[in-house]
Protein backbone atom coordinates (compact mmCIF):
# COMPACT_ATOMS: atom_id res chain seq x y z
CA UNK A 1 0.00 0.00 0.00
CA UNK A 2 1.51 3.64 -0.89
CA UNK A 3 1.60 5.91 2.15
CA UNK A 4 2.13 9.00 2.83
CA UNK A 5 5.27 10.55 4.69
CA UNK A 6 5.09 13.42 7.09
CA UNK A 7 7.19 15.88 4.63
CA UNK A 8 4.33 14.70 1.78
CA UNK A 9 6.83 11.96 -0.02
CA UNK A 10 4.47 9.39 -1.18
CA UNK A 11 6.50 6.39 -0.34
CA UNK A 12 5.89 3.05 -2.24
CA UNK A 13 7.36 0.95 0.30
CA UNK A 14 9.66 -0.80 -2.22
CA UNK A 15 12.64 0.30 -1.39
CA UNK A 16 15.11 -2.60 -0.71
CA UNK A 17 14.53 -3.68 2.74
CA UNK A 18 17.28 -3.19 5.39
CA UNK A 19 17.24 -6.57 6.28
CA UNK A 20 17.57 -8.27 2.68
CA UNK A 21 21.32 -5.60 2.62
CA UNK A 22 22.81 -8.83 4.49
CA UNK A 23 21.77 -10.98 1.98
CA UNK A 24 22.52 -9.40 -0.94
CA UNK A 25 25.66 -8.29 0.22
CA UNK A 26 26.47 -12.16 1.16
CA UNK A 27 25.12 -13.24 -2.48
CA UNK A 28 27.44 -10.75 -4.67
CA UNK A 29 30.27 -11.24 -2.40
CA UNK A 30 30.04 -15.39 -3.28
CA UNK A 31 29.92 -14.39 -6.89
CA UNK A 32 33.50 -14.87 -9.01
CA UNK A 33 34.31 -12.17 -9.28
CA UNK A 34 32.53 -10.86 -6.80
CA UNK A 35 29.87 -8.05 -6.93
CA UNK A 36 27.91 -5.31 -5.18
CA UNK A 37 25.15 -3.41 -6.76
CA UNK A 38 26.01 0.65 -7.26
CA UNK A 39 23.44 1.73 -5.81
CA UNK A 40 24.86 0.32 -2.37
CA UNK A 41 26.23 3.94 -2.97
CA UNK A 42 23.90 6.19 -2.20
CA UNK A 43 22.93 6.21 1.58
CA UNK A 44 23.31 9.67 3.32
CA UNK A 45 26.84 9.96 2.96
CA UNK A 46 27.23 8.49 -0.57
CA UNK A 47 24.87 10.77 -1.57
CA UNK A 48 26.83 13.76 -0.07
CA UNK A 49 29.83 12.64 -2.05
CA UNK A 50 28.13 12.09 -4.99
CA UNK A 51 27.54 15.81 -4.54
CA UNK A 52 30.83 16.34 -4.32
CA UNK A 53 32.22 14.58 -6.82
CA UNK A 54 30.22 16.76 -9.52
CA UNK A 55 32.16 19.52 -8.00
CA UNK A 56 35.37 18.16 -8.73
CA UNK A 57 37.25 19.52 -11.74
CA UNK A 58 37.86 16.56 -13.76
CA UNK A 59 34.54 15.44 -13.32
CA UNK A 60 33.13 17.29 -16.66
CA UNK A 61 29.80 15.14 -17.14
CA UNK A 62 27.89 17.76 -14.60
CA UNK A 63 29.94 20.94 -15.32
CA UNK A 64 28.94 19.96 -19.35
CA UNK A 65 25.47 19.07 -18.61
CA UNK A 66 24.81 22.09 -17.13
CA UNK A 67 26.17 23.95 -19.82
CA UNK A 68 24.29 22.02 -22.12
CA UNK A 69 20.86 23.36 -19.95
CA UNK A 70 22.24 26.70 -18.82
CA UNK A 71 22.15 27.22 -23.73
CA UNK A 72 19.20 24.94 -24.49
CA UNK A 73 16.73 24.48 -21.73
CA UNK A 74 14.21 26.79 -23.32
CA UNK A 75 14.48 24.96 -26.77
CA UNK A 76 14.35 21.73 -24.92
CA UNK A 77 11.40 23.45 -22.82
CA UNK A 78 9.86 24.22 -26.66
CA UNK A 79 10.10 20.61 -27.87
CA UNK A 80 8.31 19.09 -24.42
CA UNK A 81 5.73 21.35 -25.18
CA UNK A 82 3.46 22.58 -22.73
CA UNK A 83 1.49 20.99 -20.05
CA UNK A 84 4.06 18.04 -18.81
CA UNK A 85 3.59 16.11 -16.24
CA UNK A 86 7.88 15.93 -15.43
CA UNK A 87 8.82 13.15 -14.12
CA UNK A 88 12.40 12.44 -12.79
CA UNK A 89 14.41 9.16 -12.33
CA UNK A 90 16.74 9.50 -9.43
CA UNK A 91 15.96 13.31 -8.74
CA UNK A 92 18.78 13.96 -6.06
CA UNK A 93 19.68 17.73 -5.71
CA UNK A 94 17.27 18.19 -8.74
CA UNK A 95 19.25 20.96 -9.82
CA UNK A 96 19.45 20.86 -13.75
CA UNK A 97 15.65 19.87 -13.44
CA UNK A 98 15.65 23.54 -11.45
CA UNK A 99 16.94 24.96 -15.01
CA UNK A 100 14.21 23.03 -17.27
CA UNK A 101 11.41 24.19 -14.92
CA UNK A 102 11.97 27.68 -15.29
CA UNK A 103 11.46 27.10 -19.26
CA UNK A 104 8.54 24.78 -19.05
CA UNK A 105 5.44 25.93 -20.21
CA UNK A 106 2.14 25.41 -17.98
CA UNK A 107 3.71 22.15 -16.32
CA UNK A 108 1.13 19.85 -15.21
CA UNK A 109 3.26 18.47 -11.80
CA UNK A 110 6.36 17.69 -11.06
CA UNK A 111 7.26 14.00 -9.70
CA UNK A 112 10.64 13.50 -8.41
CA UNK A 113 11.34 9.49 -8.00
CA UNK A 114 14.40 9.22 -5.28
CA UNK A 115 15.56 6.47 -3.16
CA UNK A 116 17.28 8.55 -0.74
CA UNK A 117 14.57 10.36 1.60
CA UNK A 118 16.75 13.22 3.06
CA UNK A 119 18.02 14.59 -0.57
CA UNK A 120 14.33 14.20 -2.04
CA UNK A 121 13.16 16.08 1.01
CA UNK A 122 15.73 18.93 0.51
CA UNK A 123 15.16 19.13 -2.94
CA UNK A 124 11.25 19.23 -2.73
CA UNK A 125 11.90 21.96 -0.05
CA UNK A 126 13.84 24.27 -2.61
CA UNK A 127 11.53 23.52 -5.22
CA UNK A 128 8.39 24.82 -3.62
CA UNK A 129 10.27 27.62 -2.43
CA UNK A 130 11.14 28.32 -6.12
CA UNK A 131 8.29 27.36 -7.95
CA UNK A 132 5.62 28.26 -5.95
CA UNK A 133 2.49 27.63 -8.24
CA UNK A 134 3.87 24.22 -9.38
CA UNK A 135 2.52 21.03 -7.79
CA UNK A 136 5.34 18.88 -6.68
CA UNK A 137 4.35 14.95 -6.21
CA UNK A 138 7.49 13.37 -4.65
CA UNK A 139 7.58 9.74 -4.64
CA UNK A 140 10.50 7.85 -2.03
CA UNK A 141 11.07 4.95 -4.63
CA UNK A 142 13.80 2.78 -6.75
CA UNK A 143 12.95 4.04 -10.00
CA UNK A 144 14.11 0.42 -10.92
CA UNK A 145 11.11 -1.40 -9.95
CA UNK A 146 7.73 -0.76 -11.49
CA UNK A 147 6.40 2.67 -10.01
CA UNK A 148 2.76 3.80 -8.55
CA UNK A 149 2.93 7.37 -9.76
CA UNK A 150 1.07 9.75 -7.95
CA UNK A 151 -2.30 10.76 -9.45
CA UNK A 152 -1.86 13.94 -11.54
CA UNK A 153 -3.77 17.19 -10.41
CA UNK A 154 -4.87 17.47 -13.73
CA UNK A 155 -4.83 15.68 -16.95
CA UNK A 156 -1.24 16.05 -18.78
CA UNK A 157 -0.63 16.86 -22.60
CA UNK A 158 2.39 14.38 -21.82
CA UNK A 159 3.78 12.56 -19.23
CA UNK A 160 7.87 13.36 -19.90
CA UNK A 161 10.68 10.68 -18.14
CA UNK A 162 13.73 13.15 -17.00
CA UNK A 163 16.97 11.15 -16.16
CA UNK A 164 19.80 13.15 -16.61
CA UNK A 165 23.34 12.69 -15.32
CA UNK A 166 24.31 10.14 -17.78
CA UNK A 167 22.74 7.71 -14.92
CA UNK A 168 21.60 5.11 -17.90
CA UNK A 169 25.52 4.23 -18.40
CA UNK A 170 25.32 2.94 -15.21
CA UNK A 171 23.51 0.37 -16.63
CA UNK A 172 24.71 -2.38 -18.82
CA UNK A 173 23.29 -2.88 -22.05
CA UNK A 174 20.68 -5.39 -21.69
CA UNK A 175 19.67 -3.20 -18.39
CA UNK A 176 19.66 -0.44 -19.87
CA UNK A 177 17.07 -1.53 -22.43
CA UNK A 178 15.23 -2.79 -19.76
CA UNK A 179 14.91 0.05 -18.16
CA UNK A 180 14.16 2.36 -21.12
CA UNK A 181 11.38 0.27 -22.15
CA UNK A 182 9.88 0.25 -18.37
CA UNK A 183 10.40 4.38 -18.81
CA UNK A 184 8.60 3.75 -22.52
CA UNK A 185 5.65 2.58 -20.43
CA UNK A 186 5.31 4.46 -17.90
CA UNK A 187 5.20 7.72 -20.39
CA UNK A 188 2.59 6.17 -22.50
CA UNK A 189 1.71 6.62 -25.77
CA UNK A 190 1.96 10.65 -26.20
CA UNK A 191 5.21 10.55 -23.51
CA UNK A 192 8.66 11.08 -24.43
CA UNK A 193 11.97 10.68 -22.25
CA UNK A 194 14.47 13.50 -21.65
CA UNK A 195 18.29 12.00 -20.93
CA UNK A 196 21.97 13.00 -20.47
CA UNK A 197 23.86 10.60 -22.06
CA UNK A 198 27.83 10.67 -21.85
CA UNK A 199 29.93 10.30 -25.01
CA UNK A 200 32.69 8.81 -26.17
CA UNK A 201 35.89 10.48 -25.68
CA UNK A 202 39.49 10.64 -25.09
CA UNK A 203 40.09 7.59 -22.44
CA UNK A 204 42.72 9.78 -20.47
CA UNK A 205 39.84 12.73 -19.91
CA UNK A 206 37.16 9.99 -19.41
CA UNK A 207 39.41 7.99 -16.40
CA UNK A 208 40.63 11.25 -15.23
CA UNK A 209 36.94 11.97 -14.18
CA UNK A 210 37.11 8.73 -12.03
CA UNK A 211 39.86 9.53 -10.33
CA UNK A 212 39.93 13.13 -8.95
CA UNK A 213 42.98 14.42 -7.01
CA UNK A 214 41.12 15.33 -4.19
CA UNK A 215 39.94 11.37 -3.17
CA UNK A 216 36.39 12.12 -3.58
CA UNK A 217 35.69 9.30 -5.54
CA UNK A 218 37.52 7.05 -4.00
CA UNK A 219 35.97 8.00 -0.60
CA UNK A 220 32.61 7.26 -2.34
CA UNK A 221 33.39 3.85 -3.31
CA UNK A 222 34.59 2.55 -0.54
CA UNK A 223 32.10 4.34 1.67
CA UNK A 224 30.14 1.35 0.39
CA UNK A 225 32.16 -0.32 2.82
CA UNK A 226 31.30 1.72 5.34
CA UNK A 227 27.51 1.78 4.48
CA UNK A 228 27.91 -2.20 5.30
CA UNK A 229 29.78 -2.28 8.24
CA UNK A 230 27.12 0.44 9.99
CA UNK A 231 24.18 -1.49 8.76
CA UNK A 232 24.92 -5.10 8.89
CA UNK A 233 27.49 -4.94 10.95
CA UNK A 234 30.31 -6.43 8.72
CA UNK A 235 33.69 -5.59 9.53
CA UNK A 236 35.76 -4.46 6.46
CA UNK A 237 39.03 -2.73 7.47
CA UNK A 238 38.46 0.38 4.98
CA UNK A 239 42.40 1.01 5.20
CA UNK A 240 42.94 -2.70 3.45
CA UNK A 241 40.80 -1.64 0.67
CA UNK A 242 41.05 0.72 -2.30
CA UNK A 243 39.57 2.35 -5.17
CA UNK A 244 39.96 1.62 -8.89
CA UNK A 245 38.49 2.74 -12.19
CA UNK A 246 39.59 2.18 -15.36
CA UNK A 247 38.60 2.69 -18.73
CA UNK A 248 37.51 -0.44 -20.49
CA UNK A 249 37.93 0.83 -24.44
CA UNK A 250 36.34 -2.41 -25.98
CA UNK A 251 33.34 -2.03 -23.67
CA UNK A 252 33.29 1.62 -23.98
CA UNK A 253 32.78 1.75 -20.03
CA UNK A 254 34.62 3.01 -17.20
CA UNK A 255 34.73 -0.34 -14.93
CA UNK A 256 35.22 0.79 -10.86
CA UNK A 257 36.01 -1.75 -8.68
CA UNK A 258 37.31 -2.16 -4.97
CA UNK A 259 40.49 -3.67 -4.36
CA UNK A 260 41.71 -5.76 -1.46
CA UNK A 261 45.31 -4.58 -0.64
CA UNK A 262 45.95 -8.11 0.82
CA UNK A 263 45.08 -11.09 1.73
CA UNK A 264 42.26 -11.36 3.93
CA UNK A 265 39.02 -12.06 5.80
CA UNK A 266 35.82 -10.10 6.63
CA UNK A 267 32.97 -11.47 8.66
CA UNK A 268 29.70 -10.50 6.64
CA UNK A 269 26.87 -11.86 9.31
CA UNK A 270 27.77 -15.17 9.95
CA UNK A 271 29.82 -15.59 6.80
CA UNK A 272 33.35 -15.19 6.29
CA UNK A 273 34.79 -13.63 3.22
CA UNK A 274 37.87 -14.70 2.02
CA UNK A 275 40.12 -11.93 0.03
CA UNK A 276 43.00 -12.70 -1.98
CA UNK A 277 45.75 -9.74 -2.37
CA UNK A 278 44.61 -7.29 -5.28
CA UNK A 279 41.43 -9.53 -5.30
CA UNK A 280 38.57 -7.11 -6.59
CA UNK A 281 35.04 -6.09 -6.02
CA UNK A 282 33.49 -4.87 -8.95
CA UNK A 283 31.06 -2.55 -7.68
CA UNK A 284 30.42 -0.03 -11.20
CA UNK A 285 29.85 0.16 -14.48
CA UNK A 286 29.70 4.15 -16.38
CA UNK A 287 29.05 2.96 -20.01
CA UNK A 288 30.12 5.93 -22.51
CA UNK A 289 28.10 5.96 -26.11
CA UNK A 290 28.73 7.38 -29.95
CA UNK A 291 25.71 9.10 -30.73
CA UNK A 292 24.62 5.76 -32.55
CA UNK A 293 25.58 3.77 -30.20
CA UNK A 294 22.84 5.57 -28.00
CA UNK A 295 20.26 5.81 -30.83
CA UNK A 296 21.06 1.81 -31.32
CA UNK A 297 20.47 1.28 -27.74
CA UNK A 298 16.98 3.22 -27.60
CA UNK A 299 15.95 1.42 -30.95
CA UNK A 300 16.28 -1.74 -28.82
CA UNK A 301 13.45 0.00 -26.32
CA UNK A 302 11.12 0.76 -29.42
CA UNK A 303 12.45 4.29 -29.21
CA UNK A 304 13.53 6.81 -31.67
CA UNK A 305 16.24 9.76 -30.68
CA UNK A 306 13.81 12.79 -31.78
CA UNK A 307 16.48 15.45 -31.24
CA UNK A 308 19.63 15.81 -29.42
CA UNK A 309 21.30 18.80 -27.74
CA UNK A 310 25.47 18.96 -27.54
CA UNK A 311 28.08 20.88 -26.97
CA UNK A 312 30.75 21.99 -29.46
CA UNK A 313 33.15 19.29 -28.46
CA UNK A 314 31.02 16.75 -28.17
CA UNK A 315 31.35 16.24 -24.44
CA UNK A 316 27.87 15.05 -23.36
CA UNK A 317 24.44 14.97 -24.96
CA UNK A 318 20.82 15.40 -23.91
CA UNK A 319 18.67 13.48 -26.32
CA UNK A 320 15.09 13.25 -26.45
CA UNK A 321 13.45 10.19 -27.36
CA UNK A 322 9.79 9.18 -28.13
CA UNK A 323 7.99 6.23 -28.84
CA UNK A 324 9.48 4.41 -32.50
CA UNK A 325 6.06 4.11 -33.76
CA UNK A 326 5.03 7.86 -33.66
CA UNK A 327 7.94 8.84 -35.35
CA UNK A 328 7.05 9.10 -39.19
CA UNK A 329 10.40 8.60 -41.70
C1 LIG B 1 25.47 8.61 -11.17
N1 LIG B 1 26.44 8.23 -12.20
C2 LIG B 1 26.06 8.73 -13.50
C3 LIG B 1 27.84 8.54 -11.87
C4 LIG B 1 28.75 8.10 -13.04
O1 LIG B 1 29.42 8.96 -13.58
O2 LIG B 1 28.74 6.94 -13.39
C5 LIG B 1 28.26 7.87 -10.58
C6 LIG B 1 29.72 8.06 -10.28
N2 LIG B 1 30.54 7.12 -9.91
C7 LIG B 1 31.73 7.61 -9.73
N3 LIG B 1 31.71 8.89 -10.02
C8 LIG B 1 30.44 9.20 -10.37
Amino acid sequence: MSSVQPCGVSDDDRRPPINDLLEIAQRGLALKPKRLPSWLFYDERGSALFDAICEQPEYYLTRCEIALMDVHAASIADTLGSDVRLVEYGSGNARKTHMLLEHLHAPVAYVPVEISPEPLRQSVERLAEAFPQLPLQPLCADFSKPLRLPIPPRAPRRTVVYFPGSTIGNFENRGAAALLRKMRNEMGDAGGILIGVDLKKDPAVIEAAYNDRAGVTAEFTLNMLARLNREIGSNFELSAFAHRAHYNPMAGRIETHIVSRREQQVKVGRVNVAFRADEVIQVEYSCKYSLEDFAALAARAGLAVLRVWTDPEQMFSVQYLVRASTVTR
